[in-house]
């Protein structure tokens, strides 16, 4: 259990595709120990969500929501704790709504991205039990973004409107950076 360094952008192992969790991780120490890390890394820096590629574990691991009143998404809804391990995102129609986000490897700033607004997704937990979600809103956005890390991309390549992207404590002085 370990609070780890947190990559920032401009290091080439953000960029990454990462790999699918193999089967015999599943359940093991390896993985049960991964997360214990992931979680205390995602509360010392107050994030909504982290994947595993930003404390530079090149799997398809993400964890999300459990945090409860978030400092620096004050206005956001609880979602409940979760480990998505090789997710697969189903947009369930077209609609779209633009949102502000931040990144644990992006420190400081914030800005406005589009995403599905209706998503399924599935994946397994960190037992390798397969389930399936239906969310909207901003459950869905923390699940977008958290994915695109497994990807190789960060939030600022989806940002359109370049007007909507800055320093948070400019953008929104009330808020925790
Ligand atoms: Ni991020």
């Amino acid at each position: 259990m370990a609070v780890r360094d947190i990559l920032r952008m401009g290091d080439a192992r953000l960029l990454r595709v990462a790999q699918p969790v193999p089967e015999s991780m599943f359940d093991s120490d390896e993985m049960h120990e991964l997360i214990a890390d992931l979680l205390d890394t995602m509360k010392a820096a107050s994030g909504a969500g982290i994947a595993a590629p930003q404390i530079d574990v090149d799997l398809r691991i993400v964890i999300f929501g459990g945090t409860g009143k978030n400092p620096r998404y004050p206005d956001a809804p609880d979602i409940p704790f979760t480990v998505l391990c090789n997710p697969v995102l189903e947009p369930l129609d077209d609609e779209r709504s633009a949102g502000w986000e931040g990144c644990l490897s992006v420190p400081g700033l914030r800005g406005e991205v589009s995403r599905f607004e209706h998503l399924r997704y599935s994946g397994c937990d960190a037992a390798g039990v397969a389930f399936v979600r239906t969310v909207d809103g901003f459950h869905a956005r923390v699940v977008q973004h958290e994915v695109d890390h497994l990807d190789g991309v960060l939030y600022p390549r989806r940002v359109e409107d370049m007007t909507k992207f800055g320093f948070t404590d400019v953008l929104f002085p009330a808020l925790v950076a």
